[in-house]
């Protein structure tokens, strides 16, 4: 770990504080995690690791990654890595816009108030930018206001959407500002009672999106790729198959996130609302085959990150890591989540569609399982030489041989 570190440290240009927030593993607070969330009695701490090999729009990355998952990390080096042969990953972000919604309900005349409001366009989008003068300063903003009819269970209710360019935040505190301070007009303007004012999470606005060739003999040749092409129209046929599919993509994506002091709730939340769209849930990603017998790989979602405000501001080692990511804007950001997503994809089909999951996680997870075992440090790396040599790893084996060993 201290070479790692010493590594990153010149690779990002860390200071010394920097490196003393990740390394001591100690990096949070106890008063600004107080001030976090509330009835605070401590923190838990989640490994955060280095995703290496990945290339996206030309430029080197290292990825950090926390998550407690063993071989998430390898997996995604390892996927970036194949990615280089043809370039690495190229990715796109749209422009930061994110929605809020205003709920109106017992509006006698709905369709009539929907042009109401959409006549008031200009005077909606002044009172919204009133909220965030800065946020104008910097080229964000309201930009837009949509309004609908939606028939429901408790008949129809108005809905008014405004759009707002959010920059570098997430920009939910953003947005959900600008309903409830522009919700009076909108009564006014409807005639009806307006109840909920918030950002939808699915994010369809801000799209992030990137695409790899791996090449044929990176990956195993012509039957891996039939295999991995196998595994994705599985998980499109099938919702049980897609959901653990999709779980594997945000296995890259939250873990980003996480390091990143993002909000890894409202991401997944997006990834999964979009992945059942057309009302069948389907895969993130697709794989096709170029004209050279390659596979090429894509994936698209809406990914609502930011690197400015709440928690990306606040706690310090998710600063450090984006200081490490070296990235300069939300969109940038979005486009290296979507990148990790597609690696971690590609490696877990890879994987599933030749040797299968467990013999390379139960390798990266012998030290756990030592551990679990009830290992002494000094062991730990005995077990797992022996673990390594059992063709078959179960946990009864490891507590066999730690008792072993132990024994002698
Ligand atoms: C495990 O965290 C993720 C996988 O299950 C993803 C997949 O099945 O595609 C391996």
């Amino acid at each position: 770990m201290a070479e790692r570190i010493k590594r990153v440290k010149e690779l990002a240009g860390l200071t010394d504080e920097e490196v003393d927030v990740i390394y001591s593993m100690n990096g949070l607070k106890r008063e600004v995690a107080d001030r976090m969330i509330e009835n605070v009695i401590g923190a838990i701490q989640i490994p955060l690791g280095i995703a290496t090999n990945f290339v996206i729009n030309g430029k080197e990355y290292a990825i950090p990654m926390a998550i407690e998952e063993p071989s998430v990390v390898a997996a995604a080096s390892n996927a970036a890595k194949m990615a280089r042969a043809r370039g690495g990953f190229y990715a796109i972000a749209t422009r930061p816009l994110m929605v809020a919604q205003i709920q109106t309900m017992g509006v006698a005349d709905p369709f009539a108030a929907v042009q109401r409001v959409l006549a008031q366009r200009d005077e909606i989008l002044h009172i919204c930018n009133d909220t965030n003068p800065t946020l104008v300063k910097v080229g964000g903003g309201a930009v837009d206001v949509e309004a609908r009819v939606l028939d429901s269970k408790r008949g129809q209710m108005l809905i008014v959407e405004v759009t707002a360019d959010c920059r570098d935040a997430m920009g939910a505190n953003t947005v959900n500002t600008m309903a409830e301070t522009v919700a009076p007009l909108i009564e006014s303007l409807t005639g009806g009672r307006v109840r909920l004012r918030i950002l939808t999470n699915l994010a369809t606005k801000r799209m992030a999106r990137a695409w790899a060739i791996f090449d044929k003999e990176s990956l195993g040749g012509e039957d891996v790729v039939e295999g991995i092409l196998d595994a994705y129209a599985f998980a499109e046929a099938d919702p049980y198959r897609c959901a653990t599919h999709n779980k594997g993509i945000m296995n890259g994506i939250s873990s980003v996130a996480l390091a990143t002091g993002n909000d890894t709730r409202a991401i997944e939340a997006g990834a999964h609302s979009y992945a059942a769209r057309s009302g069948h849930y389907s895969s993130l990603t697709k794989y096709e085959r170029n004209t050279n017998g390659d596979l090429v790989g894509s994936i698209e979602l809406p990914i609502a990150s930011g690197i400015l405000g709440g928690a990306t501001s606040t706690h310090p080692v998710a600063k450090a890591a984006i200081k490490i990511l070296r990235v300069k804007s939300a969109q940038e950001l979005a486009c290296v989540m979507a990148s990790a997503g597609l690696a971690q994809n590609l490696a877990a089909l890879r994987a599933l569609a030749t040797e299968g999951i467990s013999k390379g996680h139960m390798k990266l997870h012998a030290r756990n399982l030592a551990v679990m075992a009830g290992a002494p440090p000094d062991l730990i790396a005995k077990v797992v030489e022996e673990i390594e040599k059992e063709p078959k790893v179960t946990f009864d084996k490891v507590v066999e041989i730690v008792k072993k060993l132990k024994g002698q």
